[in-house]
């Protein structure tokens, strides 16, 4: 067993972010995170940069659109604004970290389009595979869609499905997934060059505290929970009744970052798909009562017979409600359409048992684990320590 992440699993960890001017000179490997400031992307920045992360010390370059926000740059990365959809931006402004020796792809176009997120990926590869010759190691974050396909699809379908998944299911053959088409670019890049390795990790839900993700579902439900609250209403469920009891997983942002760093250092993980979540299960009745608890509020859970509300349209016309929530707590700014996905939620709230089973990791090494409950508490603690949320 590899100590370190099990000491972090049981949080046991020595926590201490490296200085960057301790260790300016003795950088063992250099990361490239795309979407630094995103869900997955803010949890690798911040376990990438402490002092006692495998392969380290690490060197961090982070990727995203907007400016860099406070939050990340206590994190040791040098932080580079561009628009990897764009080919001449993206070449300019990465073609010259010829030191990048990990890339890790935590990205994605905010829309399913195939085309715009394989251009994106290629950009990225153009930009840095011919130019870093020490370039070893490419991870790519996709996710459960791929044994389930787009969300589009999800929806329309009502029978169980069937999981646990494991990693060596085919693909779903009837839809173009951009999933897909990033895998087919990764193998084709690695394969081409020598000792280029990959890793493909599918979490089903990551529960991390960024206020800039597409999808994030703890904050979205924060935000829902902060507007109960707000217009002194209880926390009413607004999912469906086979989602409020079924079994689903997720992945603590933090565990996610531990398990590309495994992939990115142990020879044993190399050129793998792995499923990645916390190793246990949760549901949203237990969730729900953990979730009104921390906004103080009664929780409501799904109730027979009425037909539940989308999020999306509860919550239209929310924005200056949540501005004046904002205001009113001293929060740091935000948007309501930046820091919740009602859309999101919308989905998660309509699940059926959704697996992933973690025995292939297990085989090949990884034992890092974390208590969903816990985790979803941990979460919101972090966006309350960053005053994102009341
Ligand atoms: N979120 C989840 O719960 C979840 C669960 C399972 C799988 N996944 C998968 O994980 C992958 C990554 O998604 P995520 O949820 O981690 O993303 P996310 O939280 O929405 O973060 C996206 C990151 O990429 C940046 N970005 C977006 N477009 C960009 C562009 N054109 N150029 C440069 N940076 C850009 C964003 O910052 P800017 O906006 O400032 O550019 C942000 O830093 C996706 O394939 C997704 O399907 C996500």
């Amino acid at each position: 067993m590899s100590s370190w992440y099990y000491k972090r699993s049981i949080g046991d960890a020595g926590q201490k972010h490296s200085e960057r001017n301790e260790v300016a000179q003795n950088y063992r490997s250099v990361g490239l995170i795309v979407g630094v400031t995103g869900i997955a992307g803010s949890g690798l920045a911040t376990t990438l940069s402490l002092a006692d992360t495998p392969g380290g010390p690490w060197k961090i370059y982070g990727v995203a659109r907007r400016l860099c926000p406070s939050w990340l740059a206590k994190h040791n990365v040098e932080y580079i604004q561009c628009d990897v959809a764009n080919h001449t931006e993206t070449y300019s402004k990465l073609s010259p970290l010829t030191d990048i020796t990990h890339v890790f792809y935590l990205t994605w176009s905010g829309s399913e389009d195939c085309t715009l997120n394989s251009i994106m990926f290629r950009n990225i590869l153009d930009s840095v595979n011919p130019n870093a010759p020490n370039l070893k190691h490419i991870s790519l974050l996709t996710g459960i869609k791929y044994y389930l396909g787009n969300f589009s699809d999800m929806s329309n379908k009502n029978e169980p499905l069937d999981c646990p998944f494991y990693e060596d299911l085919p693909r779903v053959l009837n839809q173009e997934t951009f999933y897909n088409n990033l895998e087919d670019t990764l193998w084709e890049v690695a394969a081409k060059k020598n000792n280029l390795t990959w890793s493909i990790h599918r979490p089903a839900l990551i529960f991390g505290f960024s206020p800039c993700s597409l999808m994030n579902i703890v904050s979205t439900l924060c935000v829902y929970a902060a507007i109960c609250k707000h217009e002194n209403k209880p926390l009413v469920y607004t999912g469906t009744k086979v989602s409020w009891t079924a079994f689903s997983d997720a992945v603590d942002a933090e565990l996610l970052a531990e398990h590309f760093v495994w992939t990115a250092t142990d020879p044993k993980a190399k050129n793998q798909a792995f499923n990645c979540n916390n190793g246990d299960v949760f549901t949203w009745k237990r969730l729900w009562k953990v979730l009104g608890k921390q906004f103080d509020l009664e929780a409501v859970g799904y109730v027979e017979g009425k037909e539940p509300v989308l999020l999306e349209d509860q919550m239209k016309g929310k924005d200056p409600v949540w501005d004046e929530i904002v205001k009113k707590n001293n929060l740091a700014p935000t948007k309501l359409r930046d820091i919740a996905a009602f859309w999101f939620a919308d989905i998660a709230l309509r699940n059926r048992d959704t697996l992933s089973s973690m025995n292939k990791n297990k085989e090949f090494g990884f034992m890092g684990f974390r208590d969903t409950t816990k985790s979803f508490i941990t979460c919101i603690q972090k966006m309350r320590d960053q005053r994102f949320i009341p």
